[in-house]
C-alpha cells in the first residue's frame, strides 16, 4: 500500500483524502497542533523522519480576505511552507503533491485558463499561492493542482452556507457574472489515490510531473452553483437574485473569470470527473442528511 505523508487534517479536501484513503493508502494526516506550517523547520522535519512514499499538501491560508490584512502570515502558509516541502521531498527523492487556485490569475482572458497560461494574481492569497507554485515547481518530482471553488460535505463551505442561509434568509443575493469552475473534493481525493501509483514510480522528466488544472467540467456562477444545492432542500424559503460581482464588494479581489480549462489532466492520466451539477446535488444530500 502506499504511504501517503499529507499536510492537512481538517479541511475540505483533508478530509477527503482522509475517508477516501481508507482501506487504499497508509495516509498520516498532519493537524495544525502536529506541525504548524509557520515553522518551516518542523515541516521539512517531518518529512526527513517520515515512512512514506509520497508528500501531499492539503494546507494552507485559505481565507482570502483575511490574508490581506495578514500577508505575512498568507506567505509564511502559502510560499514558505511549500517551499520547505519542496526542499526536504528533494533531499529525498519524494514526489511533491501541492495544491493551488485559479486566484493565481487575474480573470482577463475571455477563455478557459491553461497551465501554460501567465498567472497575474489580483490579491495576497493570490501572489502567495503563485510562490508556493513555483517553489514546488523547482523540484522535479514536483505536482501542482490547481483547484477552484471546491465543494464537498466537509467543513465551512459554500455548500453548507448556502443551505443554511437558504432556510433563514428571506432573499440571498448571489454574483451571477463571476465565472468559475467547481470542484468537487471527494473526486480530487480520488484522483490523487490514482494517480500515486504514477506518481511513485515514474523518473524525473515524466508528464505526470508538473502543473495541472483539475474540477468538474463547465464553469458557471455561484448563482448557478447555489441553486443547484438549494434546489435539493424543500425548506428552502429564500428567494434567489442575481446580482454583479461589482456591486459585491469585498476585500481581497478575485477573478472574474477563473474557468480552468482540465484537458491536461485528461490528456496525461486519462481522468474524466463527473459534471459539476449532480456532484453538488450529491454533496448537498449529504449535508442535508447530517443536518445543516
Ligand atoms: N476551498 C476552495 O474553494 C479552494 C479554491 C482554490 C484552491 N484551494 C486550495 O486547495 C487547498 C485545500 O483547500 P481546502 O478547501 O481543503 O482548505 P480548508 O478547508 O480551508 O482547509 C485548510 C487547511 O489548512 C490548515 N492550515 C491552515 N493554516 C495552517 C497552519 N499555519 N499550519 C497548519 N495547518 C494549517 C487548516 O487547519 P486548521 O483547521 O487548523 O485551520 C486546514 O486543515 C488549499 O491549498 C487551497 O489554497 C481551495
Amino acid at each position: 500500500m502506499i504511504r501517503i505523508l499529507q499536510f492537512g487534517a481538517t479541511g475540505q479536501v483533508g478530509q477527503a483524502m482522509i475517508a477516501a484513503a481508507d482501506g487504499r493508502a497508509t495516509l498520516r494526516a498532519l493537524s495544525r497542533q502536529d506541525v504548524d506550517l509557520a515553522d518551516t523547520a518542523a515541516v521539512e522535519r517531518a518529512i526527513a523522519g517520515a515512512d512514506c512514499d509520497l508528500v501531499l499538501n492539503c494546507a494552507g491560508f485559505t481565507l482570502v480576505d483575511k490574508a490581506e490584512a495578514e500577508p505575512e502570515a498568507a506567505r509564511a502558509a502559502n510560499a514558505l511552507a511549500p517551499a520547505a516541502m519542496a526542499r526536504a521531498c528533494a533531499a529525498r527523492g519524494l514526489p511533491l503533491v501541492h495544491l493551488s487556485t485559479d486566484c493565481v490569475f487575474d480573470g482577463a482572458l475571455d477563455r478557459p485558463y491553461r497551465e501554460d497560461d501567465p498567472p497575474n494574481p489580483l490579491s495576497v492569497y493570490g501572489r502567495t499561492k503563485r510562490d508556493g507554485e513555483t517553489a514546488v515547481l523547482a523540484w522535479d518530482k514536483g505536482v501542482v493542482l490547481r483547484v477552484s471553488w471546491v465543494f464537498s460535505r466537509y467543513g465551512r463551505n459554500f455548500l453548507r452556507a448556502m443551505l443554511q442561509l437558504g432556510r433563514t434568509r428571506d432573499e440571498l443575493r448571489l454574483v451571477a457574472d463571476q465565472r468559475g469552475c467547481p470542484t468537487d473534493a471527494v473526486a480530487l481525493a480520488e484522483f490523487i489515490l490514482r494517480a500515486a501509483p504514477r506518481w511513485t514510480a515514474a523518473e524525473r522528466g515524466d508528464s505526470a510531473f508538473g502543473l495541472f488544472h483539475f474540477n468538474n467540467g463547465e464553469a458557471t456562477s455561484r448563482h448557478d452553483m447555489a441553486l443547484a444545492a438549494l434546489a435539493r432542500d424543500p425548506r428552502t424559503r429564500a428567494r434567489v437574485i442575481a446580482v454583479a460581482k461589482a456591486d459585491f464588494p469585498e476585500p481581497a479581489a478575485r477573478p472574474l473569470n477563473g474557468a480552468l480549462d482540465s484537458g491536461k489532466v485528461a490528456a496525461v492520466f486519462g481522468w474524466r470527473s463527473q459534471p459539476w451539477a449532480p456532484a453538488v446535488a450529491h454533496a448537498a444530500d449529504q449535508i442535508l442528511a447530517e443536518g445543516v
